[in-house]
């Protein structure tokens, strides 16, 4: 199961299991970030992981100058035609955000939709929240759109089914050690394409004492893409703006 999140992230079946996670949902976290994010017109914004370039794309769209990386070329490629076809600027390429190439300097990083805790080691998974504190300009924010793991811990689904365009999904779900790992099971065409996810827990003290350890700062956190307040025993998500 080691790097699963390469065989998962570029198959094209990604986004048949993700489909509810489209551009309604993108653009109510983009709402939500630049509502506590104060930026100018124009101001820069690195997508880290960006996947099919749903936020980034959005960004761009609100008139910000926008770049956005992901492993997957899959994903990428998708990325890429939607800002063609919207005729957006946003920049997208290729990179592993344990080792970004950059050097620019940015307003704003975002990290959404738990693109974060895919590595064995701490080092690993944190590298890139450490890493962004140099990329942000002075007082810049970085977001980072997490699981909330009590919640997660407590409401587990261990079994779930849907049909998406003809494809049968069967989703299980188990905690193992301080990992939540789901296998996800395609059935379409008479063939069963399997992919696992395994990401590791991390409760919102953990997040934050070790973003502070690197500098940052908590602006706001958020529970949910509406702006409810972060709840440890209710909330869904764990979304934290940290200022520099
Ligand atoms: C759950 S998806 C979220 C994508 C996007 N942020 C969104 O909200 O639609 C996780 C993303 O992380 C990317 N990813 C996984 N491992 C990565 C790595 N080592 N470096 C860069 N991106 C990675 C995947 O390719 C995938 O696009």
């Amino acid at each position: 199961m080691k790097d699963w999140y390469k065989d998962w992230f570029s198959s094209e079946l990604y986004l048949a299991v993700y489909n509810h996670r489209n551009d309604d949902d993108a653009e109510k976290l983009c709402r939500l970030i630049l509502s506590s994010a104060d930026l100018q017109k124009g101001a820069k914004i690195l997508d880290a992981a960006c996947g099919a370039g749903r936020h980034a794309n959005r960004f761009s769209l609100l008139g910000f100058n926008v770049a956005g990386f992901d492993l997957s070329m899959t994903l990428l490629t998708e990325a890429v035609n939607t800002a063609k076809e919207k005729k957006l600027s946003t920049k997208f390429f290729c990179g592993d955000i344990r080792n970004v190439p950059l050097k620019s300097s940015f307003d704003l990083i975002v990290n959404l939709f738990t693109s974060f805790g895919y590595f064995e080691s701490d080092e690993e998974n944190f590298s890139f929240v450490k890493q962004s504190y140099s990329l942000l300009n002075k007082k810049g924010f970085y977001v980072l759109d997490y699981l909330n793991e009590k919640t997660l811990r407590k409401n587990l689904v261990a079994q779930s089914e849907k049909e998406v365009n003809g494809k049968r999904i069967i989703e299980r779900r188990e905690i193992s050690g301080n990992r939540v790992v789901k296998e996800i099971n395609v059935l379409c065409k008479n063939q069963n394409h399997k992919f696992f996810e395994s990401v590791r827990l991390y409760s919102k003290d953990e997040i934050v004492e070790k973003a502070k350890s690197f500098g940052f700062v908590v602006q706001r956190i958020f529970g949910d893409y509406l702006g409810g307040e972060f709840d440890e025993n209710s909330s869904n998500r764990l979304i934290t703006v940290f200022r520099k």
